[in-house]
Formats: C-alpha cells, sequence, structure tokens
C-alpha cells in the first residue's frame, strides 16, 4: 500500500508538468521546420497540454534519440513520409532501442513513402499498401475545394473503434464521427494482440493504383485491400506498454484537413487527433495497481505459507490514469488464477466502487485447494487500450501436518464399530472357552 501510495505520489509531483506519464519531450521529425505552420492546430493541441515539442527537419544531422542509453525524447512524432533517412546515423535498431525504453511513436504514412519508412512500419507488424496507392471511397468522399483533381481520395471515414480507453471523447459522447483521411491503407502480417485498427474504411472504400498526380487507374495493388479491413490508423501496444500509432497519410494532421469541419456536435479530425495523441503518449488507458495482499480471512494475518484448504482473502488495489488524472478503475472481468503448472482455481475478483478514491480495491475469498505445492497466485490482465498487467506472487501452499488431522470421523463408525464388536467377541468366546465346562463337549 505504502509503495503504490508512494508511487502515485512520486508520479503526481514529478510530471505535474505535463500531462504524460512518461514525460513531456517531444521529437516532431518533418521535410523541412517550414512546413510546421502546416500542423499548427495539432502543435498547438500538444502544447496545451504541456509537451515541449522540438521541431525539426528529418535530415537534420544534428539530431540524436539517445545518449548514454536514456531516450532524450519521450515520444517521436514521424511525419515524413518521404524522408530516406533520419538524423546522421539513426537506423531500424536506435528506433527499436528508443521503444524498448519506453518511448512512444506517432507515424504518418503517405502515397510516396520511402523504404526506410516501410521497413520501420514492418517492424511492428504493420504492411502498408505499395507505393503510389491511395484510398479512395466513391460514396463517403469530399472535394477539397483548393484541389482541382477529380480523385476521389479525401474520404470521410466513420468506422472507428468503439474503445473508451482509446477514444474517450467518441465513446461517451456518442457523437457522429466524421474523420478526413487521405493517404494508403495498411493491414497487419500477424494475428496478435497488441495491434488494434482504430480507424478502418467501409464498405465502398477501396486501395487503389495511382497512376499519376491526378488520375487513378481502376487496378487495385495486389493485396486488393477494401471495406472494413482497409486500416486506416491502427495501434500498437509492446510488451513494455510503449505505443505506436499509425496514420495512413499525413494530410489528416494538417490544419486544412482539420478545419474542414469544426462543428462541435462532430467527432471530426481535431477531437480524433487529441484522443489519440493522448491514448500514444501515455495519458490515458494506463493501469496502475498496488502489489496485492492476501491474508487469512479468519485471523486477517498474512502468513509466508497457507494451508491446503485454508480460506484466504486476496485483494489489490488498481487505478486508471484516464485524460491526465488519476481515476478508480472499474472492470467486472479481472481474473486471478491460483495455479501449478495448471490453474486450480480461475475465479473473478469483485470491487466495490470506491467513490471519491483514486482507485477501487479488487477482492476476493477463496479456499485453496485440496493440494499441496508451489502455487503462483497470478493475475494477467490484458485488454485493449489499457496497458497490460501482470500480478504474480508465489506462494506455497503446505499439507496438514500429523497431529492436525480429525481424530474421529463419523465415516468411520461402522469401521469402529466392527473392531470393538470383534474385541468384544473374543473376550465373550475366551471366556466361554475357559469357564463353560459345557462348552467344549
Ligand atoms: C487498498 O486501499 C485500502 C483503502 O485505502 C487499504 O485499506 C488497503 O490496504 C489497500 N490494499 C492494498 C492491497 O494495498
Ligand atoms: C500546464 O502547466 C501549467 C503551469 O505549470 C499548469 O498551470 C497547467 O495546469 C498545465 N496544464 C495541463 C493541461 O497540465
Ligand atoms: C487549380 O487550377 C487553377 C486554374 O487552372 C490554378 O490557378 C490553380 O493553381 C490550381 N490549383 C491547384 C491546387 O492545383
Ligand atoms: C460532450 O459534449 C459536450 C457538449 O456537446 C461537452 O461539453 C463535453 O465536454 C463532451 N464530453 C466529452 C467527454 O467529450
Ligand atoms: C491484429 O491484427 C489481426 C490481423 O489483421 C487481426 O486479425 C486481429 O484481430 C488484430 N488484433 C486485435 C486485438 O484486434
Amino acid at each position: 500500500m505504502l509503495n503504490f501510495l508512494l508511487a502515485l505520489f512520486i508520479a503526481f509531483f514529478s510530471f505535474s508538468s505535463a500531462q504524460s506519464l512518461t514525460g513531456s519531450r517531444i521529437l516532431a521529425l518533418l521535410p523541412e521546420t517550414k512546413i510546421q505552420t502546416q500542423y499548427s492546430t495539432f502543435f498547438e493541441q500538444l502544447k496545451e497540454r504541456n509537451y515541449s515539442v522540438a521541431i525539426k527537419a528529418g535530415s537534420d544531422k544534428s539530431i540524436e534519440l539517445g545518449k548514454l542509453g536514456e531516450n532524450l525524447y519521450d515520444h517521436i512524432l514521424f511525419l515524413c513520409p518521404k524522408c530516406t533517412k533520419y538524423g546522421k546515423n539513426i537506423n531500424l535498431p536506435s528506433i527499436l532501442k528508443f521503444v524498448k525504453n519506453g518511448g512512444n511513436i506517432l507515424f504518418a504514412a503517405d502515397s510516396e513513402m520511402s523504404q526506410f519508412n516501410y521497413d520501420l512500419a514492418s517492424e511492428f507488424g504493420v504492411v502498408f499498401e505499395t507505393k503510389e496507392s491511395a484510398v479512395i471511397d466513391h460514396t463517403h468522399y469530399y472535394n477539397v475545394p483548393t484541389s482541382n483533381s477529380t480523385i476521389k481520395d479525401t474520404v470521410i471515414a466513420r468506422n472507428l473503434n468503439f474503445n473508451k480507453h482509446i477514444l474517450p471523447h467518441y465513446t461517451d459522447n456518442k457523437s457522429q464521427p466524421e474523420i478526413f483521411f487521405k493517404g494508403i491503407a495498411h493491414q497487419f502480417n500477424k494475428n496478435s494482440y497488441m495491434n488494434l485498427s482504430i480507424l478502418s474504411g467501409s464498405l465502398t472504400t477501396a486501395s487503389v493504383f495511382k497512376a499519376s498526380k491526378d488520375k487513378l487507374s481502376v487496378i487495385p495493388p495486389s493485396s486488393q485491400l477494401s471495406g472494413y479491413n482497409l486500416n486506416l490508423v491502427s495501434v500498437f501496444q509492446t510488451l513494455n506498454n510503449a505505443r505506436i500509432a499509425f496514420i495512413g497519410g499525413t494530410e489528416m494532421l494538417k490544419d486544412i484537413y482539420i478545419d474542414i469541419q469544426k462543428s462541435d456536435n462532430i467527432y471530426g479530425n481535431s477531437k480524433f487527433l487529441k484522443d489519440l495523441s493522448m491514448w500514444t503518449f501515455h495519458e490515458s488507458g494506463v493501469l496502475s495497481h498496488s502489489s496485492p495482499l492476501i491474508y487469512k480471512t479468519l485471523d486477517k494475518i498474512s502468513y509466508e505459507s497457507y494451508q491446503i484448504k485454508d480460506s484466504i482473502t486476496y485483494q489489490v488495489n488498481i487505478s486508471e490514469y484516464n485524460q491526465g488524472k488519476w481515476t478508480s478503475f472499474a472492470a467486472n472481468d479481472v481474473q486471478l488464477e491460483i495455479r501449478m503448472l495448471d490453474p486450480y482455481i480461475r475465479t473473478t475478483l469483485d470491487y466495490t466502487p470506491s467513490g471519491d478514491l483514486e482507485f477501487n480495491t479488487f477482492k476476493k475469498v477463496i479456499t485453496l485447494p485440496d493440494k499441496y505445492g508451489v502455487f503462483k497466485f497470478q493475475i494477467i490482465y490484458n485488454r485493449p487500450g489499457l496497458t497490460w498487467v501482470t500480478i504474480t506472487d508465489t506462494i506455497p501452499i503446505l499439507p496438514l501436518r500429523h497431529n492436525q488431522f480429525p481424530r474421529f470421523l463419523s465415516q468411520a463408525y461402522p469401521y469402529y464399530t466392527s473392531s470393538f464388536v470383534l474385541l468384544g467377541g473374543f473376550v465373550i468366546l475366551s471366556a466361554l472357552w475357559i469357564f463353560s465346562p459345557t462348552f467344549n463337549k
């Protein structure tokens, strides 16, 4: 409990300058620094949340991601799909090291993307469509007035993931989504619980090959991505809880696309980008837990080991960091397993809403299995949109001592009776044999 409060305390005071739990330093990589004016609304959003955003050209030789094994930034925005390399010698291993150290990434692709960026995405199992392809939709499209092209490649996407941890402003308000998107599609090359599609196409959306700037050929790229399995925006969470968001086009982050739809009642690009960046930069959907308290229900004392069939109580406090503050975490599916190779007990923990507190206490009274050995008490809680939680305690369960078994069992009374009957019979028989003069005749 003390550790838990301490962690909350430290988390609260050391990061009070930024909302993110992992830090406030953002590196934004653009093709040229002067392009930053095109992203002013998005950068403004980040600055409002107290991030310090370092805007650099992707080719800037002075960029370094880390020094002496420490990350120099907490989050990176890759907004330069055409960049063939970053910095002086930033390569895939150094970017992966950044992620291994807990750094988060928001990555934007585009129709014209360098091989380096394709390789970077594929490190996380994300396969972007071939170069020069584009997502189009003949029904849900928007004619950008400033553009003379007749291509219907500004798609109005509405197929959002209904995950309340990632897109809280969408799921809470149930407002009509209208996301303006221009770019390329992607898919995952592996079925994993770490990836999650956030925005995908509708039935009329397709990915096609771009023959020239203003014309689209009708030949679809070889993967033939279309409809709901065509991802426009998706996220990936690594095992160390670093988060990477993939956006199929830089355009949707720019002011022109944000400005198309600014109505408050519509869930548009601005709100979507805010939710997405908050989640990616650890401002939402982060779980924290106390170390569990395990004690004997009878005397409320924690022991090093327990005996078979003891009644114990397991309890753990869990809180969720949501939109920049700690809140009590509520869920009906937190499972505890008591296992020795196989689970002997698998049960759901109950919680009572704590009201104003920053956490909920999840609790269960359990009768230990009638089996002795070294058991693992384990909670593995992996849910999309939340950081992975694994809580493990190793606790031996001992057999009863020789003097702890019950002395007389009611089930054994027939056997006791038969023994005494036998004894009595022997005494009577012996007496008759010794004293009765007629018995032996
Ligand atoms: C959870 O919080 C309650 C209330 O503050 C406290 O009594 C309890 O010891 C905590 N449990 C754990 C496992 O830390
Ligand atoms: C940003 O920092 C200022 C000054 O430290 C603080 O007053 C403000 O509440 C912070 N904003 C957010 C969104 O954390
Ligand atoms: C659109 O066409 C007009 C006239 O043909 C031209 O002046 C303008 O630059 C074009 N705009 C774009 C974005 O290509
Ligand atoms: C829901 O919408 C109302 C106005 O329409 C707004 O005041 C409120 O902050 C919104 N709530 C969330 C969680 O976005
Ligand atoms: C990850 O991607 C695969 C392949 O597209 C998909 O089948 C799977 O459902 C995704 N995982 C989650 C948690 O959505």
